[in-house]
C-alpha cells in the first residue's frame, strides 16, 4: 500500500507540475492573442500581394501605412512588439522566423523564395503589455510562365511630352543594401540611351514621354542574403494618353437644345452620353436620378437603368453612356425630372432632358394608305396611257348606242376614194373586207352599188346621206382631184352640216414610193391639215402598211373606234321602213346639194374647197 501511496503521489506532483509548465509556456501563444484586448482590423484587401513563384516576396505590415498613427521608429522604443502569425485552418500560428526563408526585416515580412504552400493570408500584430491591434494580408503565389510574362503589371497612364520615373518596388527596404536593378521595355534591356531615357539606381527616367514609350516596363531585382541569391521582378504597363487641355465631361447627350420626345404610353428610352477626357484611372460613376432621387431610392420597376462600363481608349479617354428604360412612361412622367449625373475625379456634373410630349399619329396606317392610292392611280394612268384604246373600245361596248336603233340609214359606212389609183386596191382588197367579214359592218362602194344606168350626182348623194360614215382614202391629196370622189366628199360634209348625224373620217395611206414626189408631199399635208383645222373630219388615222395588216393593230382599232358601235343584240328593222325612208331622203338629199351650191358662204366651206379649186 506505502508503494501505491507513494507512487499515487508522485503521478499527482507531476501532474501539477506539468500543468504549471503548460501554462508558463502558453502564456504568449496565439490563443491569449485573442483576447479581448487585442483589436482587429480585418482583412486589408488593397494590401495584398502578389509574387510570381520561387522569387522572393514582402509582406508589408498596414499598420505603418499612416506613419501618424504607427511609426515603426517609435514603437521600438515604447515596449511595443511586432510579431507575425499565419492564418491556417481558424488557427493563427506564428510564422516559423527559425526557417531561413522568413525574414522578419523591420516592418516586413520577406519570404525568400515564396512557393506555392506560401499561399494564404499572413497577420501582423503590434502589442504592449497592455493592448493589441491586428490585420492581415493575403498572399498570392503565381507560376511564371515564361522569360517576360507580364501576369503581374500596374498600368499607369503617362501624358504626351511630360516626364516620368518608373520606380522598382521595395528595393530600397531590401534586407541587403548591396543589390542589382536591370530594366527591360518590351522585354529587351540595354535600349535606355540617357538622353530620353536613362536609369538611376532602381529609377528610370523617361524625359518626355512619346507614344513609342508606351508598354510594359519591367525590373529584375538580384541580391544576397543568408548566402542565398534572390530575385523578384516587376511590371509597370505605361500607355501614352493625349494632353487635352480640358479636364471635365462632355455631355454629347442630352445636349442642351434638345428635347427628347415622349409618348404616353410607350416604352421609352433616355440615353445619356458622355465624353470623359483621361484623369486618373479611377473608374468615372454615371447614374440617372428622377426628381433627385436615385433608382435604387425609388425602387419602381418601370425604371430600369443596367450598369454599363467602357474601356478608355488609347489616349486615356472614355466615351460612355447610360440608359434609362421607363416602360411605359406614364402621364405623372410628364412632371419629373430626370437628371444624369456623373461623378468624375473630384467634380460632380449633371445634366436634365427636357421632355417633349408626342401625340400619337397614326402616321405608318395613313402614310401606307395615301401612298397605296397614289400608286393605284399611277398605275391606272399608265394602264390608261398605254391601253386607252382598248379602253375607249370597251367603254363603247359597254356603254355606246347602237345607232341603228336611233336612225333609218342603210349604210354604216360609205367608202370614197380616188379611182384607178393605190387607194382604190387598199379599199377593194383590205378595207372593205375587214368591214365587211371582219367587223360586220355594211358598206357601200359606188362602184360596186350604184345602179347602171342612173345619174351618178343623184345616186351618190343618195349612197352618201344614206351612210352614218364617210371613209376619205387620202394619199397626196388625191381623192381630191378624182371628180366623183371629190363629189362624195361634198356630198358627205354637205350632209354633216346640215343633219348632224354623218362623220367624216380620214385614211391617210402612208406615201408609197410610187408617190413620193416632192410637188405633192406638202400639198397632201396641206389639205389634211385644213380639214382637220375646220373640224370636218372627226379623225385622221394613219394606214402604215404592214404594220397595220394585223386586226389588233392601232389602225383597226382607232377605226373602230369611229365607226358605230356593234352592239349584238340588235334587232334588224323591217326591209319596208327602208324603202320608205329611202324614198323620202332621196328628195332631202337633192336639197342638200343644192343648198350646198346655191350657199356656199360657210366659211368651213371655204376652208375645205379652197384648196380643191
Ligand atoms: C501600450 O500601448 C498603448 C497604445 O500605444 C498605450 O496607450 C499604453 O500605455 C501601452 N501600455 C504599456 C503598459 O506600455
Ligand atoms: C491594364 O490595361 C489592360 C488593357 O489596356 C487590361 O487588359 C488590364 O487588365 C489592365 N490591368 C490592370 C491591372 O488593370
Ligand atoms: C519633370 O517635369 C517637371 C515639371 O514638368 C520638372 O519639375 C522636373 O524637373 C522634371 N524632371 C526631370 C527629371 O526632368
Ligand atoms: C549582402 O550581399 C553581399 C554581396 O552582394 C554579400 O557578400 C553579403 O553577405 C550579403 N549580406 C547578407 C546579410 O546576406
Ligand atoms: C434637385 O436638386 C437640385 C439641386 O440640388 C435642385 O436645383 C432641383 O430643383 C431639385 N429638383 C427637384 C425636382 O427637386
Ligand atoms: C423643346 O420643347 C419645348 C417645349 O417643351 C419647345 O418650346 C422647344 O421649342 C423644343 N425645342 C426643340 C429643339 O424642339
Amino acid at each position: 500500500m506505502d508503494r501505491a501511496g507513494r507512487m499515487f503521489i508522485s503521478a499527482l506532483l507531476f501532474l501539477c507540475l506539468m500543468s504549471v509548465v503548460n501554462a508558463t509556456l502558453l502564456e504568449p501563444s496565439p490563443t491569449s492573442l485573442s483576447g479581448p484586448q487585442c483589436v482587429n482590423w480585418g482583412v486589408y484587401e488593397r494590401g495584398a500581394v502578389k509574387v510570381y513563384e520561387s522569387e522572393a516576396g514582402r509582406i508589408h505590415c498596414p499598420l505603418f501605412l499612416h506613419p501618424k498613427l504607427y511609426n515603426y521608429a517609435q514603437i521600438q522604443n515604447t515596449g511595443h512588439t511586432l510579431l507575425w502569425y499565419r492564418q491556417t485552418h481558424e488557427l493563427e500560428e506564428p510564422v516559423d522566423l527559425s526557417l531561413a526563408k522568413f525574414a522578419k526585416h523591420r516592418d516586413a515580412l520577406w519570404i525568400q523564395p515564396t512557393s506555392m504552400e506560401d499561399r494564404g493570408e499572413y497577420i501582423c500584430l503590434l502589442r504592449n503589455m497592455s493592448w493589441c491591434v491586428k490585420i492581415g494580408v493575403k498572399l498570392d503565389v503565381v507560376p511564371r510562365k515564361w522569360e517576360c510574362d507580364d501576369t503581374l503589371h500596374r498600368n499607369v497612364t503617362v501624358q504626351l511630352h511630360s516626364n516620368y520615373t518608373l520606380r522598382c518596388p521595395n528595393v530600397q527596404h531590401l534586407p541587403n543594401k548591396t543589390y542589382n536593378v536591370i530594366w527591360y521595355h518590351n522585354c529587351e534591356s540595354d535600349k535606355f540611351d540617357g538622353y530620353f531615357w536613362e536609369v538611376r539606381k532602381y529609377e528610370l527616367i523617361i524625359y518626355q514621354m512619346f507614344t513609342f514609350y508606351a508598354g510594359p516596363y519591367t525590373c529584375v531585382v538580384t541580391y544576397q542574403s543568408n548566402g542565398h541569391t534572390l530575385n523578384y521582378r516587376h511590371t509597370i504597363s505605361l500607355k501614352a494618353m493625349s494632353n487635352i487641355g480640358f479636364k471635365y465631361p462632355v455631355f454629347l447627350n442630352p445636349t442642351h437644345d434638345q428635347n427628347f420626345t415622349v409618348t404616353v404610353g410607350e416604352d421609352t428610352k433616355f440615353v445619356c452620353q458622355l465624353f470623359l477626357p483621361y484623369l486618373n484611372d479611377e473608374e468615372p460613376q454615371i447614374w440617372w436620378s428622377i426628381n433627385n432621387k436615385t433608382l435604387e431610392e425609388l425602387s419602381e420597376p418601370r425604371y430600369t437603368s443596367p450598369e454599363a462600363s467602357v474601356p478608355a481608349d488609347d489616349n486615356g479617354d472614355r466615351e460612355m453612356h447610360r440608359v434609362l428604360y421607363v416602360s411605359p412612361f406614364k402621364e405623372e412622367d410628364l412632371h419629373k425630372e430626370f437628371r444624369c449625373s456623373v461623378r468624375y475625379g473630384k467634380g460632380f456634373y449633371s445634366k436634365i432632358v427636357t421632355l417633349e410630349e408626342k401625340v400619337y399619329v397614326p402616321s405608318i396606317e395613313l402614310g401606307f394608305g395615301l401612298g397605296l392610292t397614289l400608286a393605284l392611280a399611277l398605275l391606272l394612268f399608265v394602264l390608261y396611257r398605254v391601253f386607252w384604246l382598248e379602253v375607249h373600245l370597251l367603254y363603247r361596248s359597254w356603254f355606246g348606242t347602237d345607232e341603228r336603233d336611233t336612225d333609218d340609214k342603210e349604210y354604216d359606212v360609205y367608202i370614197s376614194y380616188a379611182r384607178n389609183t393605190e387607194e382604190e386596191e387598199f379599199v377593194l382588197a383590205t378595207l372593205r373586207r375587214v368591214l365587211e367579214a371582219e367587223f360586220g359592218y355594211t358598206v357601200c362602194i359606188f362602184d360596186r352599188d350604184s345602179l347602171p344606168g342612173g345619174t351618178v350626182t343623184e345616186e351618190t348623194l343618195q349612197f352618201v346621206s344614206r351612210s352614218r360614215r364617210l371613209l376619205v382614202i387620202l394619199s397626196a391629196c388625191s381623192a381630191f382631184r378624182d371628180a366623183q370622189a371629190l363629189l362624195e366628199v361634198r356630198a358627205g360634209v354637205s350632209a354633216m352640216l346640215h343633219g348632224g348625224s354623218m362623220k367624216l373620217v380620214l385614211i391617210q395611206l402612208k406615201e408609197s414610193r410610187a408617190t413620193r414626189n416632192k410637188s405633192h408631199k406638202p400639198d397632201t399635208h396641206q389639205c389634211v391639215k385644213e380639214l382637220r383645222r375646220a373640224r370636218i373630219a372627226s379623225a385622221l388615222i394613219q394606214w402604215e402598211g404592214e404594220k397595220s395588216s394585223s386586226l389588233t393593230s392601232h389602225f383597226w382599232k382607232k377605226l373602230q373606234l369611229q365607226l358605230p358601235v356593234r352592239t349584238p343584240t340588235h334587232a334588224t328593222k323591217p326591209a319596208q321602213v327602208t324603202s320608205y325612208t329611202d324614198e323620202k331622203q332621196k328628195s332631202e338629199s337633192a336639197m342638200l346639194m343644192l343648198e350646198s351650191i346655191h350657199m356656199p358662204d360657210t366659211h368651213l366651206y371655204k376652208a375645205t374647197y379652197k384648196h380643191i379649186s
